[in-house]
């Protein structure tokens, strides 16, 4: 098969590590990907969200499957847009339909979603300039802290946490007057929800579904989860509280409840959803949808499926996933990210990095996040660098593989956080 993924951080560089070791697949493009991706496919320099050059890319090169790492282009409705053109109808595209993209388009849809299929989740509240008087009202039945969202897409930069309800209405105020451009035109508030939270992702063709394994992802730049939020800083898989007994409440209250919903409203999905949620005393609610893998679970989560993902992929495209296998390995996975000082606020780029080759003789595997080649070197070209996971018995094993190979690789001002699973 002819694979085109699309996108351009480490979870495309680990999506690509692991279609690359498909027997299937005959030939992998990644658009635009990085140096990573580079070296188990070909980039092709076509922006994820340009789907009339995809396209066009697509049908010289006889693509048989398009695989979307980021959401954008899903919520900008690429599914439809290839399934509407005659000549792009027959490529199998694993990703969800616009409608079903938003799941993670749109927080009030989201919610309302889940108050019509009884899925749990914080209480909530949406409001917009016109009801703004409402949603002060509703903060005042709160307790603090106080959960903001942007109903839109904003880089996942559209949650705020006040912790006092003087701040809470001052920044609705905000918010609705245009903080996040359109994107916070309507705001949902929420009760906050105290525990600690995972990600289970889930594979579905629209009527079967696989979980593939559970990890914990780590927001924050700073150790013990303090400081500004990331584009995240590390993950671990699997996550011992997502034990059986919490997995059958995630089963039959959230996950199976979310795809009959999926289908009763007639919205084809045939791709991951991602689903962020909180243990709240032993019950899982949902924190919010995403309807791609995440980053950097995917980079520890892809260790861990040893079936063939290509062979998933077809099973969701052929709507026959119940008859793929799906086998994990038992061992824990963990993945330290290696950012450029600075990020998440300004951070220069374009710093050599060395030790990659002797970093590239141990069991520990690479994803590069952030980086491009430039006059023969691999340089940092983003706020975050490269990947490092590995494979342990236990998690304290997997970890210290990691971070040995982490003081291995250095460019200047490198930073990385040394309590990834601190929780766990
Ligand atoms: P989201 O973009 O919806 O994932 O929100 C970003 C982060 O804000 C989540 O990962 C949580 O840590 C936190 N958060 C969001 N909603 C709530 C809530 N209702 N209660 C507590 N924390 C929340
Ligand atoms: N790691 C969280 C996300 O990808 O949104």
């Amino acid at each position: 098969m002819k694979i085109l993924l699309l996108g351009s951080g480490g979870r495309e560089h680990a999506l690509a590590w692991k279609i690359a070791q498909s027997p299937k697949t005959e030939k992998l493009y990644i658009a635009p990907g990085n140096a990573g991706t580079s070296a188990v496919g070909e980039n092709v320099n076509i922006k994820a969200t340009d789907f009339s050059t995809l396209k066009a890319f697509a049908l010289e090169n006889s693509i048989d499957m398009i695989v979307v790492g980021p959401e954008d282009p899903l919520v900008q409705g690429i599914f439809d847009s290839f399934k509407e053109d005659e000549s792009t109808r027959h490529i199998a595209i694993i990703g969800p339909t616009a409608k079903g993209a938003q799941l993670e388009g749109s927080k009030e849809f989201a919610k309302e979603f889940m108050q019509r299929h009884n899925i749990p989740t914080a209480r909530y509240k949406s409001v917009t300039a016109q009801t703004l008087n409402e949603g002060l009202a509703f903060l005042e039945t709160l307790e603090a802290p106080y959960v903001l969202k942007a109903d839109g897409l904003c880089a996942g930069k559209g949650v705020l946490i006040l912790p006092t309800l003087e701040e809470a209405q001052k920044e609705l105020k905000e918010m609705l007057g245009g903080m996040f451009g359109n994107a916070s035109a309507t705001v949902v508030i929420e009760e906050f929800l105290s525990g600690i939270e995972c990600s289970v992702f889930v594979l579905t063709d629209s009527r079967n579904y696989k979980v593939l394994p559970v990890a914990k992802d780590y927001k924050r730049i700073g150790e013990g989860d303090k400081g500004l939020n990331t584009g995240g800083m590390g993950s671990v898989t699997p996550v011992p509280f997502a034990d059986d007994e919490f997995m059958e409440k995630v089963r039959t209250r959230i996950i199976e409840p979310t795809i009959n919903g999926l289908l009763e409203e007639n919205i084809l999905y045939k791709g991951f959803i991602f689903l962020g949620l909180i243990n709240v005393k032993g019950e899982p609610m949902v924190i919010e949808y995403n309807v791609r893998m995440g980053d950097p679970e995917t980079e520890s989560v892809m260790l861990r499926i040893q079936s063939d993902i290509v062979e998933l992929f077809e099973g969701v495209h052929q709507m026959n996933l119940d008859t793929k296998s799906l086998i994990l390995d038992p061992r824990t996975a963990a993945c330290v990210m290696l950012v450029s000082g600075g990020y998440p606020e300004s951070y220069e780029k374009g710093k050599v990095m060395t030790g990659l080759e002797q970093a590239a003789q141990t069991d520990s595997i690479l994803f590069h996040a952030g980086t491009a080649l430039k006059d023969g070197n691999i340089v940092t070209n983003g706020g975050r660098v490269i990947a490092v996971c590995s494979y342990g018995d236990t998690k304290e094993e997997a970890l210290a593989k990691s971070y040995k190979v982490a003081d291995m690789i250095d460019f200047e001002k490198k930073y990385f956080r040394r309590d990834i699973g601190f929780d766990l």
